[in-house]
């Protein structure tokens, strides 16, 4: 083992209980070699803008070796770097350099499938089939006279059957793209192999993983049907991430792989953690994810689906909250994300959409536990909705119509023309274009302007951090019910120090009075006698000590 930093930061084993973590989708963010793709050089560069911004660690999507089909969710070699992205190295020297600076950070993993590129693959394909090599994956016989047809009815949840046809006549299964096959996870070899992969990454130094399909690995004994399929009623299967059963998801046996792997975590100094991004039935399904003996969060997906209401937020904070302490783990907030559209859109798009997607910031931020912020999002970047066809990448679009492209494209850092300083002067274009409009939400466009969405969050994340009401110390979070309907307000406090969050959801201007001084506003309060009026669509926090 030849890592160059094996020393994580050490200060603190909880870190991950209260941290704001910002999450580097790496292809988008910095491209340090003007290729018109991010790179790790490019995340390096920007180390002190994260650090200024008051972020306490990032996750940074796959950058390892792939054919990119998915995103790099298509991983041909574990244990490098892509090309595209740099070297090892350039990984290296990159941690080192987020350490100095107090940055942690946290790689994706991606267990459920490799890539078609993968050794293993290509080898299981090589092979006969009830090959050793095969054995890896699922493979399977078809159904019909002839095995013509799929081994069952599963769908991918990019579209379209879940199987694929070898020139041999066996099927194999792939929940994503046909270039994603899933592992055999009840095969000794797939178990062993993960293993070593998380301490491949911890020897160079992580403080955690982001497990991708982290409720996928394990599917029911004998495939069975779910029963019902796009081709049979039209109703897609993948309605049911999240609310319903699915004999490849959330199965039982998927906890054995956890409680493996967390003595591995364990093992090393530093608090080294993981994250599930995980879909199951109910919150309470999904809780068990987290605890001692398996991972340490699971985001809280229900939070970033709440649409603009009081109800909405009102009714997930509190099962999450709820769910969280009965397993001693912190709550897992999240509003954006690689995978969905950014919620400015979310909420309506537009001004109308910036003010709400600031306020439901300030509202996240306030709350126990810890927070996710996708790149751009303390941009106030919307969804790029009008991409032209022929630029979009992601998988599932050819299959269904559904891309996920337009929260993947480059974000702005400076200057007047696209893309905005994302890579250096004379350099390609963008892999993916930024609108005309995104020169007025750069970096440079917004820094050290009052009212900026990212001054706001750079006011948020420095009052989060030396507040002692939001810090790991604080207490839950109390609601208080005198603020009329279509408004939330909660305190949060420890000792003499108090800290009230409102959320104005409703449809109408609220007189805030007596919760203190304010500190943080997504919008402009006025004056009024000695309280304070908060507009629609915005929220504020108030400090009294
Ligand atoms: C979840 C990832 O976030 C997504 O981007 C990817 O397409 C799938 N998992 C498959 O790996």
């Amino acid at each position: 083992m030849t890592a160059s930093n094996p020393t994580p930061l050490t200060s603190d084993d909880d870190w991950w209980r209260t941290a704001v973590v910002y999450q580097v989708y790496v292809r988008s963010f910095a491209d340090s070699n003007g290729d018109g793709v991010g790179d790790l050089r490019g995340v390096r560069e920007r180390l002190p803008y994260l650090r200024d911004l008051g972020v306490d660690a990032l996750w940074l999507t796959p950058f390892y070796t792939s054919p990119m089909v998915d995103g790099g969710y298509d991983v041909a070699d574990y244990r490098d770097v892509d090309p595209m992205f740099g070297t090892l190295t350039d990984f290296d020297a990159m941690i080192t350099d987020a350490h100095a600076l107090g940055l942690r950070i946290i790689v994706d993993l991606v267990p459920n499938h490799t890539s078609s590129a993968h050794p293993w693959f290509t080898a299981a394909l090589a092979a006969a089939p009830g090959s050793p090599e095969r054995a890896r994956y699922l493979f399977a016989e078809g159904r019909g006279a002839h095995g013509e047809l799929p081994p069952n009815d599963w769908e991918s949840i990019f579209g379209g059957p879940a199987w694929t046809r070898v020139p041999d006549g066996q099927w194999y299964l792939h929940l994503f793209d046909p270039a994603q096959p899933d592992l055999n996870w009840r095969h000794p070899e797939v178990r062993a192999e993960f293993e070593d992969v998380l301490r491949f990454w911890l020897d160079r130094g992580v403080d955690g993983f982001r497990i991708d399909v982290a409720h996928g690995m394990i599917k029911a004994e004998g495939l069975p049907d779910v029963g019902f399929s796009s081709m049979t009623t039209g109703r897609r299967q993948s309605e049911l991430l999240g609310k319903g059963r699915l004999p490849y998801f959330d199965q039982d046996e998927v906890h054995e792989i956890y409680r493996a792997w967390r003595p591995i975590l364990d093992s090393y100094p530093g608090g080294r953690m993981a994250v599930a991004e995980a879909w199951a039935e109910t919150p309470q399904r999904l809780a068990r994810y987290i605890g001692p003996d398996e991972l340490h969060q699971a985001f809280s997906f229900d939070f970033l689906d709440a649409t603009w209401s009081a109800d909405s937020f009102r009714k997930v904070i509190d099962t999450a909250l709820v769910e969280a302490t009965i397993v001693g783990a912190p709550t897992t907030w999240v509003l954006s994300n690689h995978d969905k559209q950014r919620h400015v859109t979310r909420y309506g798009d537009g001004e109308v959409g910036l003010r709400r997607a600031r306020a439901a910031s300030l509202l996240m931020l306030a709350l126990p536990g810890c927070a996710y912020l996708y790149q751009g999002e303390e941009l106030g970047l919307p969804e790029v909705l009008d991409l032209p066809d022929e630029l979009r990448q992601d998988p599932s679009f050819l299959r269904t119509g559904e891309s996920r492209d337009g929260c993947r494209v480059p974000i702005p850092w400076s200057g007047e023309l696209a893309p905005y300083g994302f890579g250096p002067e004379g350099g390609e274009p963008s892999w993916l274009p930024a609108p005309a409009t995104w020169a007025a939400l750069s970096v440079a466009a917004q820094s050290g302007v009052p009212g900026s969405t990212l001054e706001l969050y750079r006011t948020a994340l420095g009052i989060r951090h030396s507040h002692p009401a939001l810090g790991p110390d604080a207490g839950e979070v109390n609601w208080l019910e005198t603020t009329g309907p279509g408004v939330l307000a909660f305190r949060r406090a420890v000792g003499e120090a108090e800290l009230t969050c409102v959320v104005n959801l409703s449809d109408a201007e609220v007189l805030i009075d007596g919760y203190g001084r304010p500190v943080a506003a997504s919008a402009d309060l006025t004056e009024q006698g000695v309280g304070h009026v908060l507009p629609v669509d915005a929220a504020a926090w108030f400090d009294r000590r």
